[in-house]
């Protein structure tokens, strides 16, 4: 993390547990520390099941904390998210509406914030383009490729000017090629946009190749190791593969610790 950017998410011993419906307690989040800076970019890597998905939501005050709290620009998350549109997600799996075109989509975020709709179409139109759907605008989602509907969902996150973007396996479903594509897209627009994301991945490589810094949890969520990506990394395979190897063995650490913890 630079030293000379102010932290904008910072999340501190953060607790989250479940009650199951037959009755047992399933520990999501223990005990999670952690800060990213401003325009920083987070990748997270971990095991299934090990709260990352429920960190989104509560991040996204979709879901509340049992303890410790989070707070973006030193507020609380619930404060931070009252101006609508400061903070987008883009999911694995579809979230287009069916019945609504690309640009009716897109513009869906920016109709909450108020954004009247001669507008609202044309930066939608504006977005699309930016992820190289222009001629596609009018298009309903099923008239579109996998690769085309997560070009939209990335045009729909970015359509309201967020300042943080969470994607959470936002590339997994796409065959690799897409996939390649749509994150150096994405990280191209990411740039442009001088943001903060966080994105949870399976990949050790597209953490490596989006993340400026990655985040190795243990299940339940919490930080057991971290590992800086030197601008330039993804570009040298020896740096690949070292970081590679180093986050395998955290990987490998976590899931023995998680076992002994339970
Ligand atoms: N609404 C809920 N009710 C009960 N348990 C839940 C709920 N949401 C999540 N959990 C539990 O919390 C734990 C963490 O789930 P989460 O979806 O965050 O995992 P994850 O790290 O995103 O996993 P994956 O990599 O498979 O997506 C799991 O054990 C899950 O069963
Ligand atoms: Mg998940």
């Amino acid at each position: 993390m630079s030293e000379q950017s102010p932290v904008k998410i910072r999340v501190e011993k953060a607790k989250k547990s479940f009650i199951q419906k037959s009755g047992g307690a399933v520990e999501a989040i223990r005990e999670l520390t952690f800060d990213v800076a401003d325009n920083e970019y987070v990748a997270i890597v971990g095991p299934t099941g090990a709260g990352k998905s429920v960190l989104f939501d509560c991040l996204l005050g979709l879901k509340s904390l049992d303890g410790g709290r989070i707070t973006i620009d030193g507020e609380p998350v619930e404060k931070f998210i009252r101006k609508k549109g400061r903070i987008a997600r883009i999911f694995q799996e579809d979230r287009l509406l069916p019945w609504l075109t690309a640009t009716d989509n897109v513009a869906l975020g920016l109709q909450i914030q108020g954004v009247p709709e001669a507008e609202r179409r044309e930066r939608a139109r504006e977005w699309l383009r930016a992820v190289g759907l222009g001629t596609f605008t009018e298009a309903l989602p099923s008239e579109m490729s996998g690769g085309m509907r997560q070009r939209t969902n990335i045009a729909r996150a970015f359509a309201t000017g967020p300042e943080i973007i969470l994607l959470d396996e936002a590339f997994s479903a796409l065959d690799e090629i897409t996939a390649m594509r749509l994150r150096s897209d994405f990280r191209a627009l990411a740039r442009r946009q001088k943001m903060t994301f966080l994105i949870v991945t399976h990949s050790i490589d597209e953490a490596i190749y989006l993340g400026t810094r990655i985040l190795v949890f243990g299940a339940p969520a919490r930080l057991v190791h971290q590992i800086a990506v030197p601008e330039g990394a993804s570009d040298s395979p020896a740096e690949v593969d070292r970081i590679r190897s180093e986050i395998r063995h955290w990987i490998s650490v976590s899931g023995r610790d998680a076992s002994t913890a339970a």
